[in-house]
């Protein structure tokens, strides 16, 4: 029997196509949750050919007959809010904005600028590590006492009726048997305890995340991690397989790597099983969804990393790893150790059965899952929704 909720994390740095499969699995769930971050995500959805982007609001917010949950982990900026409610289309689902959450003011966006002139994470520039900061330091406000913030009251007024006690709401949802769809932004390696620290964002983005960011604990959860067929990663930090060569480039053309919240190019590099390994293995994913394997089309060979060889400055020779370091630095020295599968020549776009991929498509999807030990069972041959092959959960896994 299928579990009655579920949560999608990301498991690489972020942009691993997260939106769509929220958007697909939305479908069959009464509620969507995002439980951490703010504007700096940009999940993107494509129906009917129309590209939607939401930064703030749950990707499941286009099913009219649903509920949408902004958790009390979300530091959300007001004025964004009404903007991303405004943009909707007529029909959309029913929007809760956690009175617990923090209120993202502009003096958090200029403070994030003016750190990134010194102390540069390559943010996105939306506030985010400030406003977390004032949070911890309890020098934040949320929203139950944002009437007290001296600001400006037509916002407030606008911002009143979607504001309520989501845990409650949550709360009350589980007890009805209600399906929630848990919605995680960002990723495993941008998680500010888990990930490439100090180059992440400044929430827990991984499992943790969900429950300290909505206050309830969903007991029948399925988590579903998203890793793309090969890596992106924007903003500065340590990306051991990157491309800086004409394949780099040619994925972030073909895969269209542009930031959707910032625009800035996407580093782009080969898959690299030792961070979905981990990432995997932090959240408990239960299963892989694998995205974008279509822009790795027509090129003749495919590299996967497996392992890292670290140098070690305490001993006479240096090491391999199959593990990520917790020091950055450490992470930046290390040298990849790549093994190479044939790639395919034909258009996967239009396949709809896992089987009638070419066999080298699926000899490359059975490697990585072997290499992680998490069935894939989504596997995304381009951007639209009905673009996401289903793959049966009945592989054996080859250790
Ligand atoms: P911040 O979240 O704006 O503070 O940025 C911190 C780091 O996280 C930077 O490297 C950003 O590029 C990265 N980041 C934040 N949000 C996203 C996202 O949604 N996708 C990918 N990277 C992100």
């Amino acid at each position: 029997m299928s579990a009655k909720n579920t949560a999608v994390i990301g498991l690489q740095f972020g942009d691993e196509g997260k939106g769509k499969l929220i958007d697909i699995l939305a479908e069959s769930h009464d509620v969507s949750v995002r439980y951490q971050g703010g504007n700096n995500a940009g999940h993107t959805v494509c129906v009917n050919n129309e590209k939607h982007v939401f930064h703030l609001l749950p990707s499941g917010v286009l099913y009219q007959d649903k509920q949408c949950v902004l958790g009390n982990g979300m530091v959300v900026n007001p004025v964004a809010f009404l903007e991303e409610i405004a943009n909707l289309p007529k029909n959309h689902a029913k929007i809760f904005l956690s009175d617990r959450a923090n209120v993202l003011l502009p003096k958090h966006i200029d403070a994030d600028k003016k750190k990134e002139q010194t102390k540069k994470i390559g943010t996105t520039q939306k506030g985010i590590g400030p406003c977390y900061t004032d949070k911890i330091s309890r020098d934040g406000v949320r929203f139950c006492d944002y009437w007290s913030e001296d600001f400006e009251w037509d916002v407030f007024e606008k911002i009143k009726p979607y504001v309520c006690d989501t845990r409650a709401l949550l709360q009350d949802a589980l007890d009805k048997n209600k399906k929630i769809l848990f919605e995680g932004a960002q990723a495993t390696l941008l998680d500010v305890d888990h990930g490439t620290y100090p180059f992440v964002t400044s929430s827990s983005t991984s499992i943790g995340g969900l429950y300290t960011g909505t206050g309830v604990r969903p007991k029948d959860l399925k988590v579903i991690g998203v890793a793309k067929a090969y890596t992106t990663r924007v903003g500065e930090g340590p990306f051991p397989t990157e491309l800086n060569d004409a394949i780099g480039k040619s994925m972030r053309e073909i895969g269209q790597e542009f930031g959707a919240t910032t625009g800035r190019p996407r580093r782009c590099g080969w898959f690299d099983a030792v961070v979905v390994k981990y990432a995997c293995e932090v959240n408990g994913a239960d299963e892989i969804a694998l995205t974008k394997l279509d822009v790795l089309t027509e090129l003749k060979e495919i590299a996967i990393c497996t392992k890292y060889y670290r140098p070690n400055p305490f001993i006479a020779d240096s090491e391999i790893i199959n593990h990520i370091p917790s020091s950055a630095a450490a992470l930046e020295e290390c040298v990849p150790q790549y093994i190479y599968l044939q790639g395919w020549n034909t258009d996967i776009s239009k396949i709809k059965k896992f089987s009638d991929l070419p066999r080298t498509a699926k000899e490359y999807v059975s490697v990585v899952e072997s290499l992680i030990g998490v069935p894939i069972t989504y596997v995304g041959v381009g951007t639209g929704r009905e673009q996401m092959v289903r793959k049966a959960n009945n592989h054996k896994i080859k250790k």
